[in-house]
This record gives C-alpha cells, structure tokens and sequence, in this order.
C-alpha cells in the first residue's frame, strides 16, 4: 500500500538536498544506458565507495517511489557504508573491510514454520518471485542515538509474507542472520547468542513501511550494510533491522531477540523509536546525523507515526514505556 496523503512531517521532493555525487551518479548511469542491467557491470563501472559487489540481485538503479520523502539531507554514502553496526564482524563501527570477507551469492534462503509453503531458495530468486525492486528514502535512528537518512532499495516485506502464505496460528515472523565464525570472527565471541535474531509481528510485518533491501544509494548492497538481503523498519530503532537474512519463520510464539536475549530490560522487543522514554542509560530525545554531525529533535516512531501508530492501538493502555521495551 502507499501513502496516498502527506505526512505531517513530510516535504516535497524538490525540498530535499540530495547527495551530490548519488545523483550524478544515477543519472550517468541513465545515460550511458546502465539503467536495468544486471548489477554488477553498473557497479564496478561506478568504484563505489567501500564495498565490494558481492550480489547478484536487481536491476539497480531501481526507480524511487515517491511516496517516502525526507526531512533532511541524505547522509554521505561514504558515512552510511563505513559507519556500520554489523557484531558478526566486531564491535567497533568500522568492520567494513573485514565484512567484504562475507561470500552473499549464491545465498540460499529458507522460508518455514507455520506457512502453507515452505521454501528455500537463492535470495536472487526470492527477489525475483516477489520483486520489482523500488528505492525509499528512509530515515534511520539507532538506539545509540545516531541517525541517518538513506536510498534503500528493495522490495515490501508483506511480498514475503503474501508468497509463504502463513497459516492463521502464524502471529509474528522470526528472521536469523547467517552462523559461520570462520568467516565472521565476531561469531567466535561465545558470550553473545549467536545467531543474530530478529522478530516482527505479522501486522508489523505487513505494515506498508517494513520492506526487504538489497541495495544502498542505488547499488546493490554491501557487505557490511547486510547483503545480500537484509530488513528495514524505519520506525523501530535500527538494531530490529536485521542484517544478511537466512531464514524467515513464521510461528505463534514472540521470538526473542538477539539483544533482548543479552540485556532485555535495555532492547525489548518492540524498540519503537520513542524520544519521551529514555534508554536506561542515555536520552532518546536528540540524535545526531551521521556526516553533518548535526543533532536534531527525535520524534515518536522516528515521524513515522501516520503510517504505524495504528498498529498500537490500546496495545498499551497503562504504560507507553512498553511502546519501548
Ligand atoms: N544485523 C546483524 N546481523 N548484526 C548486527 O550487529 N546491527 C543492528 C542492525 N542489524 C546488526 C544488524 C544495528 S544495532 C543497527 S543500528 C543497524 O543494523 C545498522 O545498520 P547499518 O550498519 O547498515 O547502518
């Protein structure tokens, strides 16, 4: 579904600054023709910035959906693909170099649990039974209160959903990152629960926002941003999006999640953004923009209230802390 009304906190296109060499980018690729061919020519003509090509899924750039506008800059590429969180390779936000070490294709993908078809297959074919990719300029806020804004490209998470077709006991989707310490040596780390886990309910799951990338900035998808397929939900802080996704599983019980699992009083299972509640150890009410090092206001759901408020509804009639937790 897209948005047919604008958004309070929304401004039109023409209004947002765009990243220079994005869009001169984009638009030498439309010209000299590249636009719709397989990836990997389009990207190694372009040398981009920290990342190897590692996938095979696409046709990049894809065309932008306009409905998702900004209210700031687009953050520098270079600062959303070597300013990353990706624990499997490490702890500090500078793992790019060791996470090219990441082979994502072929990938294979396994869809199973309460779902009349369970399935597995490469992630490019998967894309391919539920694309045409889009690209959405998204905001992003991490629960360590810095904040981006990025061309994601992908696909809506609810194709997924449609295509494994839960079984109505099914109430939330369980997505896990890969497990190979050989290859990610955060993996060896034994005191974290390996492998990374993430959880949406399926009406969050199917909400119009949740969306599946598998590129950045109009190329397919580094390594360390998550390639070859990874989760987006702006309205949530960044560390339900789980990155490098083997398998999807549907099921009747809250999965618990990778941090929740470490320390569940401090990243619960819901983590909407939410400026009023303040992590246990530091506020959530500013953020600071990666590349300007600006800080601005957080607002609730990260703006993007008019599209998810809805799906809480009553959940927490005595305790907006939960919209958190
Ligand atoms: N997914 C996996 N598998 N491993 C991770 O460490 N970090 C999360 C999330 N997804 C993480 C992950 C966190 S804390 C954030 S803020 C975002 O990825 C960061 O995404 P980015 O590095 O592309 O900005």
């Amino acid at each position: 579904m897209l948005i047919t009304s604008r958004p309070s906190w929304s401004i039109s296109e023409t209004e947002v600054t765009p990243e220079d060499v994005y869009i001169n980018r984009r638009e030498w690729l439309r010209a000299a023709g590249f636009a719709g061919l397989g990836l990997t020519s389009a990207a190694s003509c372009l040398g981009g910035f920290a990342s190897t090509v590692v996938a095979a899924i696409g046709g990049y750039p894809a065309m932008r959906n306009n409905a998702y506008v900004l209210d700031r800059d687009l953050t520098p590429e270079k600062e959303a693909t070597t300013y990353t969180n990706f624990y499997e390779f490490g702890s500090s936000k500078n793992i790019w170099r060791d996470a090219q070490k990441l082979m994502t294709d072929p990938w294979m993908v396994t869809i199973d649990g309460l779902v009349e078809t369970k399935m597995q297959l490469d992630a490019s074919d998967l894309i391919a039974k539920i694309g045409g990719l889009e690209e959405r300029l998204y905001r992003h806020r991490c629960v360590e209160a810095w904040a981006m804004a990025v061309p994601w490209t992908g696909v809506p998470l609810a194709n997924l959903v449609k295509l494994a077709s839960p079984r109505p006991e099914a109430k939330y989707l369980r997505m896990e990152t890969f497990l190979d310490p050989k290859v990610a040596l955060g993996q060896r780390q034994n005191w974290y629960p390996w492998p990374y886990v993430e959880g949406l309910t399926l009406m969050e799951a199917t909400n119009e926002l949740a969306f599946l990338a598998t590129g950045i900035y109009g190329k397919p998808m580094p390594a360390q941003n998550g390639a070859p397929i990874r989760l987006v939900t702006p309205w949530k802080y960044g560390f339900k999006s789980v990155k490098s996704i083997r398998r999807f599983t549907f099921t009747d019980k809250r999965p618990v999640s990778f941090w929740e699992q470490l320390n569940g009083r401090e990243y619960g299972f819901w983590a909407n953004v939410n400026p009023q509640v303040p992590h246990p150890r530091w506020s959530q009410e500013t953020e600071r923009l990666l590349g300007s090092n600006k800080n601005m206001a957080t607002q609730i759901f990260n703006g993007y209230s008019p599209q998810v408020a809805g799906l809480y509804d009553g959940m927490f009639p005595d305790d907006e802390r939960k919209l958190f937790y």
